[in-house]
Protein backbone atom coordinates (compact mmCIF):
# COMPACT_ATOMS: atom_id res chain seq x y z
CA UNK A 1 0.00 0.00 0.00
CA UNK A 2 1.48 3.38 -1.15
CA UNK A 3 0.24 5.34 2.20
CA UNK A 4 -0.49 9.32 2.23
CA UNK A 5 2.08 9.38 5.06
CA UNK A 6 5.41 7.48 5.59
CA UNK A 7 6.50 8.52 8.91
CA UNK A 8 6.37 10.92 11.37
CA UNK A 9 9.92 13.27 11.02
CA UNK A 10 12.33 13.04 8.43
CA UNK A 11 15.23 10.73 9.12
CA UNK A 12 12.83 9.86 11.84
CA UNK A 13 15.10 7.27 13.56
CA UNK A 14 17.85 9.87 14.26
CA UNK A 15 15.81 12.53 15.24
CA UNK A 16 13.38 10.36 17.63
CA UNK A 17 17.13 9.29 19.22
CA UNK A 18 17.61 13.21 19.96
CA UNK A 19 14.50 13.79 21.26
CA UNK A 20 15.26 10.90 23.86
CA UNK A 21 18.16 12.38 24.86
CA UNK A 22 16.63 16.33 25.09
CA UNK A 23 14.04 14.34 27.80
CA UNK A 24 16.08 13.27 29.43
CA UNK A 25 18.09 16.14 30.41
CA UNK A 26 15.79 18.72 29.99
CA UNK A 27 14.60 20.81 33.24
CA UNK A 28 12.29 22.36 31.17
CA UNK A 29 9.40 20.60 29.14
CA UNK A 30 6.94 23.67 28.65
CA UNK A 31 7.27 26.74 26.16
CA UNK A 32 10.78 28.20 26.51
CA UNK A 33 14.04 28.26 25.04
CA UNK A 34 13.88 25.59 22.02
CA UNK A 35 10.54 27.16 21.32
CA UNK A 36 12.41 30.66 20.74
CA UNK A 37 14.84 29.35 18.93
CA UNK A 38 12.69 27.48 16.46
CA UNK A 39 10.45 30.86 16.12
CA UNK A 40 13.71 32.91 15.29
CA UNK A 41 15.10 30.00 12.97
CA UNK A 42 11.64 29.57 11.27
CA UNK A 43 10.97 33.79 10.69
CA UNK A 44 14.73 33.51 9.39
CA UNK A 45 13.81 30.63 6.74
CA UNK A 46 10.39 32.33 5.45
CA UNK A 47 12.59 35.74 5.41
CA UNK A 48 9.76 37.56 8.19
CA UNK A 49 10.90 39.96 11.12
CA UNK A 50 8.30 37.32 13.74
CA UNK A 51 7.45 34.17 14.05
CA UNK A 52 4.91 33.02 16.42
CA UNK A 53 5.00 29.36 17.53
CA UNK A 54 1.73 27.65 18.79
CA UNK A 55 0.62 23.91 19.00
CA UNK A 56 -1.09 23.82 15.66
CA UNK A 57 -1.98 25.06 12.12
CA UNK A 58 -5.46 25.38 13.44
CA UNK A 59 -4.60 27.66 16.52
CA UNK A 60 -2.03 29.77 14.62
CA UNK A 61 -6.09 30.26 12.20
CA UNK A 62 -7.81 31.41 15.53
CA UNK A 63 -5.06 33.46 16.79
CA UNK A 64 -4.89 35.89 13.92
CA UNK A 65 -8.11 36.09 13.72
CA UNK A 66 -8.43 36.84 17.54
CA UNK A 67 -5.47 39.11 17.55
CA UNK A 68 -6.93 41.46 14.46
CA UNK A 69 -10.45 41.57 16.41
CA UNK A 70 -8.64 42.23 19.62
CA UNK A 71 -6.35 44.87 17.62
CA UNK A 72 -9.70 46.32 16.31
CA UNK A 73 -8.48 45.84 13.13
CA UNK A 74 -11.74 44.06 12.27
CA UNK A 75 -15.34 43.35 14.08
CA UNK A 76 -17.52 41.13 14.75
CA UNK A 77 -20.35 40.72 11.87
CA UNK A 78 -17.45 41.77 9.12
CA UNK A 79 -17.48 39.94 5.66
CA UNK A 80 -14.47 37.81 5.57
CA UNK A 81 -13.59 35.98 2.06
CA UNK A 82 -12.02 32.97 2.44
CA UNK A 83 -11.02 30.23 -0.02
CA UNK A 84 -14.43 27.74 -0.88
CA UNK A 85 -11.64 24.81 -1.26
CA UNK A 86 -9.97 24.66 1.87
CA UNK A 87 -9.46 23.23 5.88
CA UNK A 88 -12.42 23.18 7.94
CA UNK A 89 -10.39 24.64 10.90
CA UNK A 90 -9.52 27.83 8.36
CA UNK A 91 -13.08 28.72 7.98
CA UNK A 92 -14.34 27.91 11.24
CA UNK A 93 -12.23 30.21 13.29
CA UNK A 94 -14.15 32.68 11.09
CA UNK A 95 -17.58 32.24 12.40
CA UNK A 96 -16.52 30.97 15.70
CA UNK A 97 -15.55 34.05 16.62
CA UNK A 98 -18.78 36.14 15.12
CA UNK A 99 -17.64 37.17 11.45
CA UNK A 100 -19.23 36.45 8.07
CA UNK A 101 -17.44 33.71 6.05
CA UNK A 102 -18.04 34.60 2.43
CA UNK A 103 -16.76 31.73 -0.06
CA UNK A 104 -14.94 32.80 -3.16
CA UNK A 105 -14.57 30.04 -5.18
CA UNK A 106 -11.08 28.70 -6.95
CA UNK A 107 -9.65 28.24 -10.51
CA UNK A 108 -10.00 24.88 -12.09
CA UNK A 109 -6.89 25.23 -13.26
CA UNK A 110 -4.54 26.10 -10.22
CA UNK A 111 -7.65 25.12 -7.03
CA UNK A 112 -6.86 28.37 -5.62
CA UNK A 113 -8.13 31.75 -5.44
CA UNK A 114 -7.54 34.07 -8.55
CA UNK A 115 -7.70 38.11 -8.61
CA UNK A 116 -10.90 37.31 -11.15
CA UNK A 117 -12.86 35.17 -8.59
CA UNK A 118 -11.64 38.11 -5.89
CA UNK A 119 -13.46 40.90 -7.52
CA UNK A 120 -16.32 38.97 -8.67
CA UNK A 121 -17.35 38.56 -4.93
CA UNK A 122 -15.75 41.79 -4.36
CA UNK A 123 -18.46 43.47 -6.59
CA UNK A 124 -21.37 41.76 -4.38
CA UNK A 125 -19.90 42.04 -0.64
CA UNK A 126 -18.02 44.64 0.91
CA UNK A 127 -14.98 42.49 2.64
CA UNK A 128 -13.10 43.84 5.71
CA UNK A 129 -10.62 40.96 5.39
CA UNK A 130 -9.54 37.71 2.91
CA UNK A 131 -7.92 34.86 4.26
CA UNK A 132 -7.33 32.49 1.61
CA UNK A 133 -5.35 29.08 1.27
CA UNK A 134 -2.55 28.58 -0.71
CA UNK A 135 -3.72 25.26 -1.54
CA UNK A 136 -1.63 22.26 -2.16
CA UNK A 137 1.72 24.28 -2.55
CA UNK A 138 0.01 26.10 -5.51
CA UNK A 139 -1.12 29.76 -5.79
CA UNK A 140 -2.88 31.56 -8.76
CA UNK A 141 -2.02 35.60 -9.57
CA UNK A 142 -1.52 36.31 -5.38
CA UNK A 143 0.41 39.40 -6.15
CA UNK A 144 -2.72 40.78 -8.22
CA UNK A 145 -4.82 39.91 -4.77
CA UNK A 146 -2.43 41.30 -2.50
CA UNK A 147 -2.70 44.67 -5.01
CA UNK A 148 -6.70 44.62 -4.87
CA UNK A 149 -6.34 44.15 -1.06
CA UNK A 150 -4.24 47.19 -1.03
CA UNK A 151 -6.33 49.33 -3.06
CA UNK A 152 -9.49 48.38 -1.15
CA UNK A 153 -7.86 48.31 2.04
CA UNK A 154 -8.78 44.53 2.93
CA UNK A 155 -6.69 43.07 4.98
CA UNK A 156 -5.11 40.13 4.08
CA UNK A 157 -4.28 36.76 5.27
CA UNK A 158 -2.38 33.59 3.86
CA UNK A 159 -3.33 30.36 5.13
CA UNK A 160 -0.20 28.88 4.06
CA UNK A 161 -0.64 25.56 5.94
CA UNK A 162 0.19 23.96 2.46
CA UNK A 163 2.29 25.54 0.69
CA UNK A 164 5.55 26.22 2.96
CA UNK A 165 8.56 26.68 0.24
CA UNK A 166 6.69 27.67 -2.77
CA UNK A 167 7.90 30.89 -4.48
CA UNK A 168 6.24 32.91 -6.78
CA UNK A 169 7.27 36.25 -8.83
CA UNK A 170 10.35 35.66 -6.62
CA UNK A 171 8.83 35.57 -3.14
CA UNK A 172 7.82 33.11 -0.77
CA UNK A 173 4.28 32.15 -0.42
CA UNK A 174 3.26 33.36 3.07
CA UNK A 175 5.29 36.57 2.27
CA UNK A 176 2.23 37.91 0.20
CA UNK A 177 -0.39 38.99 3.52
CA UNK A 178 0.33 41.13 6.82
CA UNK A 179 0.65 37.82 8.17
CA UNK A 180 0.95 34.07 7.14
CA UNK A 181 -0.17 30.60 9.08
CA UNK A 182 1.67 27.57 8.48
CA UNK A 183 0.97 23.80 9.84
CA UNK A 184 3.56 21.61 11.14
CA UNK A 185 1.54 18.64 11.53
CA UNK A 186 2.88 15.29 10.68
CA UNK A 187 2.76 14.71 6.81
CA UNK A 188 3.02 18.20 6.26
CA UNK A 189 6.33 19.56 4.74
CA UNK A 190 7.64 19.89 8.43
CA UNK A 191 6.42 17.82 11.37
CA UNK A 192 6.80 19.22 14.93
CA UNK A 193 4.38 16.11 15.81
CA UNK A 194 1.65 19.12 16.19
CA UNK A 195 2.33 22.53 16.12
CA UNK A 196 2.11 25.97 13.96
CA UNK A 197 2.94 29.32 13.52
CA UNK A 198 1.79 32.97 12.43
CA UNK A 199 4.42 34.69 10.42
CA UNK A 200 4.21 38.94 10.17
CA UNK A 201 6.41 41.94 9.66
CA UNK A 202 4.35 43.57 11.50
CA UNK A 203 5.80 44.08 15.42
CA UNK A 204 2.63 45.40 17.09
CA UNK A 205 0.54 42.55 15.25
CA UNK A 206 3.13 39.85 16.24
CA UNK A 207 2.72 41.46 20.27
CA UNK A 208 -0.99 40.88 20.24
CA UNK A 209 -0.63 37.17 18.73
CA UNK A 210 1.85 36.04 21.88
CA UNK A 211 -0.25 37.58 23.89
CA UNK A 212 -3.36 35.51 22.65
CA UNK A 213 -1.26 32.17 22.53
CA UNK A 214 -0.79 32.37 26.23
CA UNK A 215 -4.09 33.56 28.27
CA UNK A 216 -3.80 37.10 27.43
CA UNK A 217 -1.28 37.93 29.68
CA UNK A 218 2.22 39.86 28.59
CA UNK A 219 4.99 36.95 30.06
CA UNK A 220 6.45 36.14 26.29
CA UNK A 221 6.73 39.98 25.30
CA UNK A 222 9.61 41.66 25.72
CA UNK A 223 10.67 43.72 29.10
CA UNK A 224 10.01 46.72 26.57
CA UNK A 225 6.99 45.97 25.54
CA UNK A 226 5.61 44.58 28.93
CA UNK A 227 6.42 47.88 30.39
CA UNK A 228 4.31 49.56 28.00
CA UNK A 229 1.92 47.23 28.05
CA UNK A 230 1.95 47.81 31.93
CA UNK A 231 2.09 51.45 31.74
CA UNK A 232 -1.00 51.90 29.20
CA UNK A 233 -3.12 49.91 31.99
CA UNK A 234 -1.11 51.54 35.28
CA UNK A 235 -0.54 47.60 36.63
CA UNK A 236 2.46 48.84 38.94
CA UNK A 237 2.83 45.97 41.24
CA UNK A 238 4.71 43.15 40.34
CA UNK A 239 2.66 41.15 42.48
CA UNK A 240 -0.38 41.58 39.88
CA UNK A 241 1.53 42.38 36.78
CA UNK A 242 2.48 38.55 36.22
CA UNK A 243 -1.65 38.00 36.90
CA UNK A 244 -3.19 40.71 34.70
CA UNK A 245 -4.92 39.38 31.29
CA UNK A 246 -4.73 42.77 29.12
CA UNK A 247 -6.93 41.13 26.18
CA UNK A 248 -8.91 37.78 24.71
CA UNK A 249 -6.65 34.90 24.91
CA UNK A 250 -6.48 31.32 24.60
CA UNK A 251 -3.78 28.66 25.63
CA UNK A 252 -2.38 27.65 22.11
CA UNK A 253 1.58 27.32 23.46
CA UNK A 254 3.57 24.25 21.59
CA UNK A 255 6.00 22.48 24.05
CA UNK A 256 10.10 21.88 24.00
CA UNK A 257 9.32 19.05 22.48
CA UNK A 258 8.26 20.22 19.47
CA UNK A 259 10.58 23.32 19.32
CA UNK A 260 13.49 20.54 19.95
CA UNK A 261 11.68 18.67 16.79
CA UNK A 262 11.55 21.48 14.59
CA UNK A 263 14.71 23.15 15.46
CA UNK A 264 15.88 19.52 14.12
CA UNK A 265 13.78 19.32 11.45
CA UNK A 266 14.19 22.47 9.62
CA UNK A 267 17.57 21.75 9.21
CA UNK A 268 16.43 18.80 6.42
CA UNK A 269 13.82 21.40 5.30
CA UNK A 270 15.44 22.54 1.88
CA UNK A 271 16.07 18.86 1.03
CA UNK A 272 12.47 18.13 1.95
CA UNK A 273 10.68 20.48 0.10
CA UNK A 274 13.39 19.71 -3.44
CA UNK A 275 12.47 16.33 -3.42
CA UNK A 276 8.80 16.77 -3.04
CA UNK A 277 8.88 19.19 -5.79
CA UNK A 278 10.99 16.46 -8.14
CA UNK A 279 8.38 13.78 -6.85
CA UNK A 280 5.39 16.16 -8.28
CA UNK A 281 6.99 16.45 -12.01
CA UNK A 282 8.25 12.52 -11.84
CA UNK A 283 4.05 11.53 -11.23
CA UNK A 284 2.35 14.85 -12.69
CA UNK A 285 3.35 15.24 -15.41
CA UNK A 286 2.61 11.72 -17.29
CA UNK A 287 -0.76 11.82 -15.13
CA UNK A 288 -1.59 15.35 -16.59
CA UNK A 289 -0.92 14.28 -20.49
CA UNK A 290 -4.28 11.89 -20.10
CA UNK A 291 -5.56 14.92 -20.76
CA UNK A 292 -9.13 13.11 -21.93
CA UNK A 293 -9.37 11.55 -18.11
CA UNK A 294 -7.77 14.67 -16.40
CA UNK A 295 -8.06 18.08 -16.19
CA UNK A 296 -4.63 20.18 -15.95
CA UNK A 297 -3.21 21.44 -13.01
CA UNK A 298 -1.14 24.62 -14.06
CA UNK A 299 2.03 25.56 -12.65
CA UNK A 300 4.36 27.11 -14.89
CA UNK A 301 3.46 30.68 -13.28
CA UNK A 302 5.30 29.68 -9.90
CA UNK A 303 8.90 29.67 -9.58
CA UNK A 304 9.37 26.72 -7.04
CA UNK A 305 6.08 24.67 -6.31
CA UNK A 306 6.47 23.09 -3.12
CA UNK A 307 4.40 20.04 -3.90
CA UNK A 308 2.01 19.23 -0.84
CA UNK A 309 0.44 16.08 -2.01
CA UNK A 310 -0.27 15.90 -6.19
CA UNK A 311 -4.04 16.20 -6.84
CA UNK A 312 -5.97 14.53 -10.02
CA UNK A 313 -9.22 15.93 -11.01
CA UNK A 314 -11.52 13.85 -13.14
CA UNK A 315 -12.93 15.24 -16.15
CA UNK A 316 -16.19 13.15 -14.95
CA UNK A 317 -17.05 11.73 -11.06
CA UNK A 318 -17.43 7.86 -13.31
CA UNK A 319 -13.48 8.56 -13.69
CA UNK A 320 -12.70 9.69 -10.12
CA UNK A 321 -15.45 6.80 -8.39
CA UNK A 322 -13.58 3.99 -10.94
CA UNK A 323 -9.95 5.43 -9.93
CA UNK A 324 -11.37 5.01 -6.20
CA UNK A 325 -12.06 1.22 -7.09
CA UNK A 326 -8.77 1.40 -8.98
CA UNK A 327 -6.59 2.24 -5.73
CA UNK A 328 -8.17 0.18 -3.18
CA UNK A 329 -5.50 -1.81 -0.96
CA UNK A 330 -2.66 -0.37 -3.35
CA UNK A 331 -2.82 3.62 -3.08
CA UNK A 332 -4.17 5.54 0.21
CA UNK A 333 -6.33 8.15 -1.05
CA UNK A 334 -8.37 11.02 0.10
CA UNK A 335 -10.73 14.11 -1.36
CA UNK A 336 -8.76 17.37 -2.24
CA UNK A 337 -8.27 18.79 1.18
CA UNK A 338 -11.96 19.03 3.01
CA UNK A 339 -13.52 19.61 -0.08
CA UNK A 340 -16.16 22.38 -0.81
CA UNK A 341 -16.60 24.10 2.42
CA UNK A 342 -19.98 25.39 1.46
CA UNK A 343 -21.38 21.47 1.93
CA UNK A 344 -19.86 20.65 4.91
CA UNK A 345 -22.30 20.29 7.34
CA UNK A 346 -21.18 23.27 9.79
CA UNK A 347 -20.88 25.90 6.85
CA UNK A 348 -24.56 25.31 6.60
CA UNK A 349 -25.81 24.84 9.96
CA UNK A 350 -24.01 28.76 10.45
CA UNK A 351 -24.24 30.33 7.47
CA UNK A 352 -26.66 28.90 5.34
CA UNK A 353 -27.51 31.47 3.07
CA UNK A 354 -23.76 32.25 1.68
CA UNK A 355 -24.23 28.40 0.98
CA UNK A 356 -27.49 28.52 -0.90
CA UNK A 357 -25.78 31.16 -2.92
CA UNK A 358 -22.92 29.16 -3.61
CA UNK A 359 -24.09 26.66 -6.62
CA UNK A 360 -22.21 25.41 -9.85
CA UNK A 361 -18.90 26.74 -8.82
CA UNK A 362 -15.00 24.74 -9.58
CA UNK A 363 -15.07 23.72 -5.60
CA UNK A 364 -18.02 21.99 -5.89
CA UNK A 365 -16.36 20.13 -9.19
CA UNK A 366 -13.25 19.52 -7.14
CA UNK A 367 -15.40 18.20 -4.63
CA UNK A 368 -17.33 15.05 -6.68
CA UNK A 369 -14.79 14.68 -9.25
CA UNK A 370 -11.19 14.99 -7.27
CA UNK A 371 -8.52 13.27 -5.33
CA UNK A 372 -5.43 13.23 -4.24
CA UNK A 373 -2.47 10.95 -3.32
CA UNK A 374 0.57 11.87 -1.12
CA UNK A 375 3.70 13.42 -2.20
CA UNK A 376 6.71 12.58 0.73
CA UNK A 377 10.45 12.73 0.62
CA UNK A 378 10.61 9.08 1.49
CA UNK A 379 8.77 8.06 -1.97
CA UNK A 380 10.05 4.78 -3.25
CA UNK A 381 10.79 4.06 -7.40
CA UNK A 382 8.81 1.46 -6.97
CA UNK A 383 6.08 3.07 -4.98
CA UNK A 384 6.02 5.75 -8.21
CA UNK A 385 5.20 3.38 -10.58
CA UNK A 386 2.50 1.55 -8.78
CA UNK A 387 1.32 4.98 -8.69
CA UNK A 388 1.81 5.77 -12.43
CA UNK A 389 0.11 1.91 -13.16
CA UNK A 390 -3.02 2.95 -11.85
CA UNK A 391 -3.02 6.70 -13.11
CA UNK A 392 -2.30 6.04 -16.70
CA UNK A 393 -2.96 2.81 -17.74
C1 LIG B 1 -5.08 24.69 4.65
C2 LIG B 1 -4.99 24.18 6.06
N1 LIG B 1 -5.21 25.05 7.07
C3 LIG B 1 -5.14 24.65 8.35
C4 LIG B 1 -4.83 23.35 8.69
C5 LIG B 1 -4.77 22.94 10.12
O1 LIG B 1 -3.49 22.57 10.54
P1 LIG B 1 -3.32 21.62 11.82
O2 LIG B 1 -3.64 20.23 11.40
O3 LIG B 1 -1.88 21.80 12.18
O4 LIG B 1 -4.22 22.11 12.87
C6 LIG B 1 -4.60 22.41 7.67
C7 LIG B 1 -4.32 21.02 8.03
O5 LIG B 1 -3.99 20.15 7.29
C8 LIG B 1 -4.69 22.83 6.32
O6 LIG B 1 -4.51 21.97 5.31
Amino acid sequence: MVKLIKSTFYNEYNTKEKLCEFIKNAKQLSFGTECEKFEQNFAKWQKRKHCIFLNSGSSANLAIVQALLNEGSIKKGDNVGFSALTWSTNVMPIIQLGLNAIPIDVELNTLNVSSRMLREVIEKHSLKMLFITNLLGFCDDIDEIRKICDEKKIIFIEDNCESLGTVYKGKLLGNYGIASTFSFYVGHHMSTIEGGAVCTDDDKLATMLRLVRAHGWDRNLSQEQQLKIRNKFKVNSTFYSRYTFYNLGYNLRPTEINGLIGNLQIKYLTEIIEIRSKNFFDLSLPIYKQENKYFTIKYKHIDFLSSFAIPVICKSQKIRDELVEKCKDKIEIRPIVGGDMTRQPFFMKYMKKYADSFNDSNAKLVHDQGLYFGNNPELTSEEKKIILDVFTK
